[in-house]
């Protein structure tokens, strides 16, 4: 699949989805966004790129501690992600943060404009984060930072992975053709692949490559946990792409499910899973 289809899976599959469990996909990377915050002062004043910045948290979150003399462009290749960026970004006030519906590999950006280029679980789903990083080096200050957060490979990441493992034992995995958001939230888990990446696309200073692991939110519920990993993430892909055979083997998956993840639930009725990131910043040269 080329670099047109992974963005129509976006707006045309995954929307609707990512909407209805916004609460659990913003909700974990706002965990992460905070593991992030020290790491990465923002001062005030600073202009700030993010690259596939989804519904906009971030860029409003930024946008705060940039203040009104700074500035925000958050740039996403879905349509209703942005729409609904835009208008809680009027209802905040916050006329400094901007959103750019386009493709961040190729998107036309100013110039050795921006402070910081930011990105939280974005850049792994494009087709070439490569190309997206020098798309946005180019866009950076001389001395500019970059920081990605970026999943850990799926084995650290039991929170996605043991609902791929129950989904695996009644379906095959998703094949070639299969219709994908792109690469994958594991495709940047191997740390000297992502090294070697960063290098391709002209950063050859990194400040930090370091784990962070927490535990995300997978449901107020085991029944909203299992809905969510039938529908999002490498099982949803999987029952997704397997069609027919999907739909007849869901009932089973269903009650495994409700099995494993009753196994994770606290005692306030909400289900949650061990996950791990990597947090890195790495410089443009000066
Ligand atoms: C996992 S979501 C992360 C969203 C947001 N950064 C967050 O943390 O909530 C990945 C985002 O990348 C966007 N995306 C995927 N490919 C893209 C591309 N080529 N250009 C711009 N955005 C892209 C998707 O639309 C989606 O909003």
């Amino acid at each position: 699949m080329d670099n047109n289809e992974f963005i129509r899976c976006w707006n045309e599959i995954l929307t609707p989805k990512w909407v209805r469990f916004r609460h659990l996909l913003s909700g974990n990377g706002q965990t992460y966004s905070d593991a992030a915050r020290d790491i990465v002062p923002v001062e005030t004043g600073a202009r700030v790129l993010d690259i596939g910045c989804g519904f906009g948290e971030s860029c409003l979150e930024i946008g705060a501690r940039v203040g009104p003399t700074g500035e925000v462009l958050g740039v996403d290749c879905t349509r209703e992600f942005l729409e609904i960026a835009e208008k809680e970004r009027d209802a905040a006030g916050a006329e400094h943060v901007r959103y750019l519906l386009a493709d961040a590999q190729e998107c036309e950006l100013p110039k050795g404009h921006f402070d910081l280029a930011y990105s939280r679980f974005g850049v792994m789903f494009f087709e070439s984060a490569v190309r997206a990083l020098r798309n946005a080096r180019s866009a950076l200050k001389p001395g500019g930072r970059l920081c990605l957060i970026v999943w850990r490979a799926r084995s650290e990441n039991p929170a996605w992975n043991m609902a791929r493992d129950v989904a695996l034992e009644y379906l095959p995995p998703p094949g070639e053709s299969a219709m994908t958001c792109g690469p994958g939230p594991f495709s940047m888990a191997a740390e000297e692949t992502t090294r070697g990446m960063l290098a391709a696309a002209g950063f050859a200073q990194i400040d930090h490559f370091k784990r962070y692991d927490e535990d995300i939110w997978l449901g107020r519920s085991v029944e909203e946990a299992v809905d969510y990993q039938v529908l999002v993430g490498p099982s949803g892909e999987i029952i997704r792409e397997a069609g027919e055979l999907g739909k007849d083997k869901l009932p089973q998956i269903r009650a495994d499910l409700t099995e494993l993840l009753s196994k994770h639930q606290r005692p306030n009725g909400e289900v949650w899973g061990p996950s791990s990131a990597w947090v890195i910043v790495a410089r443009n040269a000066a």
